[in-house]
């Protein structure tokens, strides 16, 4: 089934297959790329190439032909997540990833049994690329690292280059190897970033955020334990403030992680800085091993990525996430929200609800309730096969929440409490043709636009 009532408008949503990881982010040439996790026909495979979008403006989206496919020995079992690094002068995009390979036989894939390469390939137009070039083999990483090494993300300061890579090591902890190189090319293991505790098992997808001489480093640990009100998806996505610079810290502490998400469907961000010299995050929707479905009713495809967000310092000094300001440019009529349902012709609305004062809940279709209570968020269904096995979930806010944002782009829901302070991602996929809206929520201005 295709479902097309389903499909997302304004975010990256191929038309058929398996979605994952944003790769390649990017401002190439006048024009913004995502790159992707993609497998077509991913019921029977999860062989992964890199998928490709292009855009003007960060919502509407051109899908293009797969960029990058298994087709070297080196990355025989997957083109696994990397990143983008458009050269100063504007002239080449060059895309560095993790190569994949695993052998047949009885290993434990950890220790023995598998390869991670990091690959360069480059492209003059953004749309052909043609020279794959292995630059680090699993010989050419720290002694204490397993073999789970990967997701390269690069950099450029003062004119030396720098990467950083998730790992796991002997000890089973998560840790991200710095690299330098001198041209991109040729690379060093510099130093390794530990946090002061162990911290999970294995950190992937490490990206650096750098915003008025503040440093994060973003990581996606595996193996924490859930909590009753954070931490509740199988794996997680957040950001440790760095003391200091990532190109000499060598420890953070875990104490001050915060995740980026605390909704069903985030995992894997990416982050990039654009033309306009905005650093923007964008994440995959979507989670591994959930007990939640992302494709019923047999659909073709699976997965899509979150809406472009920019990252700003929040006044805690941890980072807040607005949806991209182009979102403003599509609101269509306005309609006032009150506790009486109004009704919009599509699920495409943006939401917004300012001074809120009290206890209440905002609910879409009769169905999604998002409840503020105090400093406590629950978003719960009421419908078993809207949420295809969503259920209900609870989050601690930093403070009472004094404003809301929900985004609704067909079947996304994006929640944005505090100017981006606390955000929750979901899928959901309703059954009725128009988009009911109420809400009880005390406040001073609550407004529904839709989006066109
Ligand atoms: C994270 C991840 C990455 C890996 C990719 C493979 O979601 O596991 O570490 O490169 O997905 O699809």
């Amino acid at each position: 089934m295709t479902h097309p009532e389903w499909r997302p408008l304004l975010h990256v949503a191929p038309e058929r297959g398996w979605v994952n990881d944003p790769n390649g982010l990017c401002f190439f040439r006048g024009r913004y790329h995502a790159f992707f996790q993609y497998t077509l026909n991913w019921r029977e495979s999860d062989l992964r190439s890199w998928g490709h979008a292009v855009s003007d403006d960060l919502l509407t989206w051109e899908e293009l032909p797969v960029a990058l496919a298994p087709d070297i020995p080196e990355d025989r079992c997957g083109v696994y997540s990397g990143c983008a690094f458009v050269t100063e002068d504007g002239e080449r995009m060059e895309l560095y990833y993790t190569g994949n390979v695993v052998y047949d036989g009885p290993y434990d894939r950890i220790h023995e049994g598998r390869e991670a390469n990091e690959i360069l390939d480059e492209s003059a137009d953004g749309r052909h690329f043609s020279k794959k070039r292995v630059l680090l083999r699993p010989e050419d990483y720290p002694a204490d690292c397993t073999l789970h090494v990967r997701d390269p993300k690069v950099w450029e300061k003062d004119g030396e280059y720098w990467m950083v890579l998730g790992a796991r090591n002997l000890d089973d902890h998560g840790q991200v190897l710095v690299y330098r190189s001198d041209d991109g090319i040729s690379w060093k293991h510099h130093h390794t970033i530990r946090s002061l505790n162990p911290f999970g098992y294995m950190w992937e997808c490490p990206n650096v955020v750098m915003l008025d001489d503040h440093e994060f480093l973003a990581v996606c640990p595996q193996g924490l334990d859930s909590e009753e009100l954070r931490r509740h998806n199988m794996w997680q996505a957040g950001y440790f403030p760095v003391d200091g610079k990532i190109v000499e810290a060598e420890t953070v502490d875990e104490t001050l992680f915060r995740e980026w998400d605390f909704g069903w469907d985030f995992y894997a961000p990416q982050v990039f800085v654009d033309g306009e010299g905005r650093t923007i995050l964008i994440g995959w929707m979507g989670a591994f091993d959930s007990a939640w479905n992302s494709a019923p009713d047999d659909l073709e495809w699976c997965h899509c990525l979150t809406l472009p967000r920019e990252l700003a310092l929040g006044a805690d000094g941890y980072l807040v996430q607005r949806p991209v300001h182009e979102l403003d440019a599509r609101r269509g009529t306005a309609g006032a929200l009150g506790e009486e349902s109004i009704a919009l012709p599509d699920h495409l609305a943006d939401i917004e609800l300012a001074g809120i004062a009290g206890a209440g809940a905002l609910v879409l279709d009769d169905v999604l309730s998002i409840a503020l209570d105090g400093s406590l968020l629950t978003v719960s269904f009421a419908d078993d096969a809207v949420g295809s096995g969503r259920t209900s979930r609870s989050v601690a806010l930093p403070a009472e929440a004094s404003s809301l944002r929900v985004i609704v782009d067909r079947s996304t829901v994006e929640i944005y409490l505090d100017g981006g302070r606390t955000v929750f991602s979901t899928r959901w996929f309703p059954e009725a043709d128009r988009m009911t809206v109420a809400s009880n929520i005390p406040c001073t201005t609550a407004t529904a636009w839709n989006l066109v």
